[in-house]
């Protein structure tokens, strides 16, 4: 498995074109689909659900797609998201009544789990179920839209965080999502992340491919 996942966040494509910018975006070298899932009541903001999933698979997506759950209640969307053809679901442990359940229902329906947290949400969350994550996701925004900018505070808590992966012993992923750009992906990447979500960053850009590269470029430095 590659050291480093770049997981381009379609949050930020053209909504009304998805299928064939997300597979411009696996063309030019995203590793991953991050699929923000809104549902304007965890967060305000409104985007897409199982239906959209289903149709980017039916359109002939097959690369991975990374489910990030902005949602309240999380558990009766999860079987539909797996359906769907979700590879990762992760979700916000603050908007689960049972973290411990909702882990067990996204490994039950086949995908890897990870839990989110919002730049104020401890890390705390963490300490009864590393055994059950794939991935631990650090907000470095808040959540509910693209385009803002890096809170830096994240670095330390990226670094605790993957003190933690460490000392667990246990294969987690440590995603960064929010204003991750090519002037600081190198610095994330050094603090410990090793899967990196990037909306406007790309899709704002003509190339994708020129952005991705710039990106692969300052993780190899
Ligand atoms: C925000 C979403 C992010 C968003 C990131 O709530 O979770 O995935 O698309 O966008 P950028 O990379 O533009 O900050
Ligand atoms: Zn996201």
């Amino acid at each position: 498995m590659k050291r480093f996942l770049l997981a381009p966040s379609i949050l930020s494509a053209d909504f009304a074109r998805l299928g064939e910018d997300t597979a411009k975006v696996l063309a030019a070298g995203g590793d991953v689909v991050h699929f923000d899932v809104m549902d304007n009541h965890y967060v305000p903001n409104l985007t897409m659900g199982p239906m959209v999933l289903k149709a980017l698979r039916d359109y002939g997506i097959t690369a991975p797609i990374d489910v990030h759950l902005m949602i309240k209640p999380v558990d009766s969307l999860i079987p539909q998201f797996a359906k769907a053809g979700a590879s990762y679901i992760t979700f916000h442990p603050e908007a689960s009544e049972h973290i411990d359940r909702s882990l067990q229902l996204i490994k039950e329906h086949g995908c890897k789990a990870g839990l989110v947290f919002n730049p104020a949400t401890p890390l705390s969350y963490l300490d009864y179920v590393m055994d059950k994550l794939d991935v631990i996701l650090l907000m470095s925004v808040n959540p509910g839209f693209g385009g803002q900018s890096f809170i830096p505070g994240t670095l330390d808590k990226l670094r605790e965080a993957r003190k933690r992966i460490d000392e667990s012993g246990y294969d987690i992923r440590l995603e960064v999502d929010g204003g991750v750009k090519v002037d600081n992906i190198a610095e994330i990447a050094a603090a410990g992340a090793d899967m990196f979500v990037a909306g406007s960053a790309i899709f704002g850009q003509p190339d994708y491919k020129q952005v991705i590269d710039a990106m692969r470029n300052e993780l190899e430095k």
